[in-house]
């Protein structure tokens, strides 16, 4: 396990990623009941910009570095504004040195009630982990492989909430667990909302997950097309050699406003975002005859 978000932290690919989750649990919060957030892949929190990691790969300066200093329209910002609410508030003073993780956003947007479970399997990144949030009864932090702590999590107490998958994707194989995981959570847990991270890099391999996934929710689970949404950046050429061009997130049961607040926010961010020609976003149910043809 080698892979280090503090590298990452704060990139195109967060925001996107960061500013969804914030929706969601926005969305959730119009509720006045309790619900859960299910982390599987939680990583250390929070990010310290001025580290070692940070300045190595200063990656965070081309994406929520660009938004705190944009003119930022009403409709974009309105999308925005509840993920860059938690990141203006761990920068108090100004400037932008700290910028939350998925847990530290769940730890920001939650009520008393509320709760979060946090899986981390990395030794010295769980104890990080749990360290930063020993006195808040609302979470709880295990070092534990995310996937297989699903089957005994779902469905949460609540039932409601969302459940975050958010793999390294430094394994191989890695689509196929995460497919594999994933449809085992959404049987246990048909109603709740998923939402899972996954990079454009191996394009391929994308679109016969994505495809894959979205004819099984369809037809085998039987998932009207509007609770299955993909939202997908890229700030490059997606075909372009090198660094990470494109990720996004396929998320099921979302909340009824998310299409239309990234409608809205989608191609304002890829212009903001762009780090050379071909940059672009789409928003759609993931089975296009693209992905079909993938299979
Ligand atoms: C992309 S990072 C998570 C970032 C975090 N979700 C966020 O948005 O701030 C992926 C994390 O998963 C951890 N990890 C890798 N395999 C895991 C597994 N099977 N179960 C739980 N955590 C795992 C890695 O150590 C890493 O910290």
């Amino acid at each position: 396990m080698n892979y280090r978000h503090a590298f990452h932290a704060g990139n195109f690919a967060d925001v996107l990623k960061h500013a969804v989750i914030a929706l969601c649990l926005e969305h959730l919060k119009q509720k006045p009941k309790p619900f859960r957030v299910i982390d599987t892949h939680a990583g250390v929190g929070a990010y310290d910009l001025t580290s070692e990691a940070a300045k190595r790969s200063p990656e965070w300066r081309d994406g929520v570095g660009r938004l705190l200093d944009a003119a930022i329209p009403a409709g974009p910002a309105a999308a925005l504004a509840p993920y860059l609410g938690a990141v203006r508030a761990m920068n108090e003073g100004g400037g932008l040195t700290h910028y939350p993780g998925s847990p530290e956003l769940a730890a920001r947007l939650l009520r008393e009630a509320d709760r979060a479970h946090l899986c981390e399997l990395h030794e010295a990144d769980a104890k990080t982990l749990d360290a930063r949030y020993a006195l808040d009864a609302r979470i709880k932090v295990e070092r534990r492989d995310g996937y297989k702590a699903l089957a005994a999590l779902l469905p949460p107490r609540e039932r409601r909430g969302l459940v975050l998958i958010d793999p390294p994707f430094e394994a191989k194989d890695e689509f196929a667990a995460l497919a594999r995981a994933l449809m085992g959570a959404v049987e246990r847990w048909p109603t709740g909302m998923f939402a899972v991270w996954r990079p454009l890099k191996d394009l391929w391999a994308a679109q016969r997950f994505d495809a894959g996934l979205g004819l099984w929710l369809l037809e085998d689970r039987g998932v009207a097309p509007e609770n299955l949404l993909r939202a997908d950046l890229w700030v490059r050429d997606l075909e372009a050699e090198g660094r990470l061009a494109g990720a996004g997130l396929i998320v099921i049961n979302p909340p009824h406003t998310l299409e239309g607040r990234l409608l809205a926010l989608l191609p304002w961010l890829a212009q903001t975002l762009a780090q050379g020609p071909g940059a672009g976003w789409r928003l759609d149910g993931a089975v296009t005859e693209a992905d079909l043809q993938a299979l």
